[in-house]
């Protein structure tokens, strides 16, 4: 059954709010998406070229991971120049070509900004190590000498974010080949973190927001947002989620708000609590935030509901939408997640059928939603043959055929995938699952287009069912919609209801079984 109520349409698109307080952006690892080119790795013109994929999807809008100049030494998060694109994904008028071919497809356009560090390879950084101690060309990073007699010890204890690279200091050889100063990097020693006390720094980031917005993009997705405000002399203070970051935060909100239309900021504010969170997005700062406590969660029901809570009151305070999220290209993927077993193996059949469910939790909750590339096709984690543990859920999509690369590729391709694809994957390309109504992406695209449609869904709030049983999340949304997930291990009994899309087969029309989800419209008389 498909929802087909014409006023409940009408209703819908007669909505003022912005469009950034209840998007569904489709996250695109732009390395992996589809390449176009024929060189094993995903760039614009395979993106282009699969846009209406993007559209019969249904989603609002796409977020593209860095897709500017760099060595690649952390996937692009390591940018060399933040005016143009790297030639392995393309070119800059293609980039803007690209944002004019999103807009006709009525796909909005959000792009990575990287402002915590930039590449050890910038022309900025590879300036201040030719330069000397105390220069204006310094005063861009975070230079320091060592403590110790010889300067050997790092200048504070800090430790990367990253637990494999150690300390969050390097030591530089100045130009007479000594060894000199330190430079902090929160992240690799790749990524020198930028100072953002410096006004040089500050006049940049507007010029590269400027530059942005003047080529059409919607938005700005800030990585590492917690982490740009950092004093290394009183490190006691330590370098995340420090008042003064706001403040950064605030000039940016003039600046987008000064932009004719309507761009937004969304912030990765990861591991700090929801209350802390909700700073990020008051109302003269950044727009929305992603909530990683919900991707980070168990299959627990009252987990959930918890996590669920915490993050629509806190946000509610201050007056944000929620943004809620399963996967992105930082995490194990969610199918796998929620298949391990006790025993440690992972259990895809049932890891499949919570994403599912999960499916449709994630987007009857009030607020924004981000689907990571592949979590519509039901991918699970690949065990990574680099030594990046996260590329295991950036191996790139498969597309269609019976064996890699899944049309990921064209045809004449002078090379390989950049990552190996599971064969297995031939059972859920895009083509094998297209019109096949029990797939993970049929699910995915019937759930967007009643999503679209339904005046319940979107923005605004919940009440949840306390009458459930346990473990059975269950909740209403005015007017007229309920979602029910059920995580327990028994059937739950639906109550008298319209179905309007399951997540798994119903034992009965009236039974819910274990680790699956209905959307339900109550009290109305059938649709179909
Ligand atoms: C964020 C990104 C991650 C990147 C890091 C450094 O955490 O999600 O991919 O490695 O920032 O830029």
């Amino acid at each position: 059954m498909t929802y087909t109520n014409a006023t409940a349409v009408a209703e819908r698109s007669a909505r003022s709010g912005p469009w950034w307080r209840e998007a569904v952006v489709y996250q695109v690892y732009i390395r992996s998406f589809a390449d176009g080119s024929g060189d094993g790795i995903g760039d614009i013109a395979g993106l282009r070229s699969r846009l209406g994929y993007l559209s019969d999807l249904g989603v609002d809008g796409i977020w593209i991971n860095p897709w500017y100049r760099s060595p690649m030494a952390d996937g692009g998060y390591d940018v060399t120049d933040y005016f143009d694109i790297d030639p392995v994904f393309g070119t800059l008028d293609g980039a803007d070509e690209f944002i004019s071919a999103c807009h006709e497809h009525g796909i909005r356009v959000i792009v990575d900004l990287v402002p915590n560090h930039t590449s050890n390879q910038h022309p900025w950084f590879k300036e201040a190590l030719a330069a000397p101690p105390g220069s204006p060309a310094r005063a861009r990073y975070w230079f320091r000498p060592g403590r110790g007699d010889g300067g050997e010890e790092p200048p504070n204890d800090w430790r990367s974010r990253f637990e494999f690279v150690g300390s969050a200091w390097t030591r530089v050889h100045e130009t007479d080949g000594t060894p000199g100063e330190w430079y902090l990097h929160l992240f690799t020693p790749e990524q020198p973190d930028l100072n953002w006390g410096n006004r040089e720094v500050t006049e940049e980031f507007r010029s590269i927001l400027r530059f942005w917005l003047g080529l059409g993009v919607d938005g700005f997705r800030v990585d590492a947002a917690p982490g740009l405000a950092k004093d290394p002399d009183t490190s006691h203070l330590g370098y995340w989620d420090r008042d003064e970051v706001h403040e950064i935060y605030r000039k940016w909100r003039r600046l987008i708000d000064s932009h004719p239309g309507e761009q937004q900021f969304v912030a990765e504010a990861c591991q700090i609590g929801p209350d802390r969170v909700a700073n990020y997005v008051r109302p003269d700062e950044l727009h929305t935030a992603f909530s990683i406590d919900f991707l980070w969660c168990e299959w627990d029901a009252g987990r959930l509901r918890a996590v669920i809570d915490n993050t629509l009151s806190t946000l509610g305070a201050v007056g944000a939408p929620a943004t809620w999220v399963l996967s992105n290209h930082g995490a194990v993927r969610h199918v796998s997640r929620y298949g391990r077993t006790s025993t440690g193996g992972v259990d895809l059949l049932l890891g499949t059928r919570r994403a599912r469910a999960a499916a449709l939790l994630l987007l009857a909750l009030p607020g924004c939603a981000y689907i990571y590339q592949g979590d519509e096709l039901g991918l699970w984690q690949v065990r990574s043959e680099t030594g990046d543990p996260r590329d295991g859920c950036r191996v790139p999509l498969p597309w269609s055929g019976e064996q890699p690369p899944f049309g990921f590729s064209p045809p004449d391709a002078s090379a390989a995938c950049w990552l190996g694809q599971p064969s297995a994957w031939s059972e859920i390309t895009a083509e094998r699952q297209t019109g096949d109504q029990v797939s993970m992406l049929e699910l995915y695209r019937r759930a967007l287009k009643i999503r679209r449609a339904h005046p319940a869904l979107g923005d605004g709030s919940l009440a949840w069912d306390d009458g459930a049983p346990p473990g059975v999340l269950s909740f209403t949304r005015e007017p007229g919609f309920r979602c029910m997930v059920n995580l327990s291990a028994e059937n739950v009994q639906l109550p008298l209801h319209d179905w309007l899309l399951p997540s798994s087969a119903l034992e009965s029309d009236l039974l819910l079984p274990p680790d699956s989800a209905v959307w339900l419209a109550d009290g109305e008389s059938p649709t179909s």
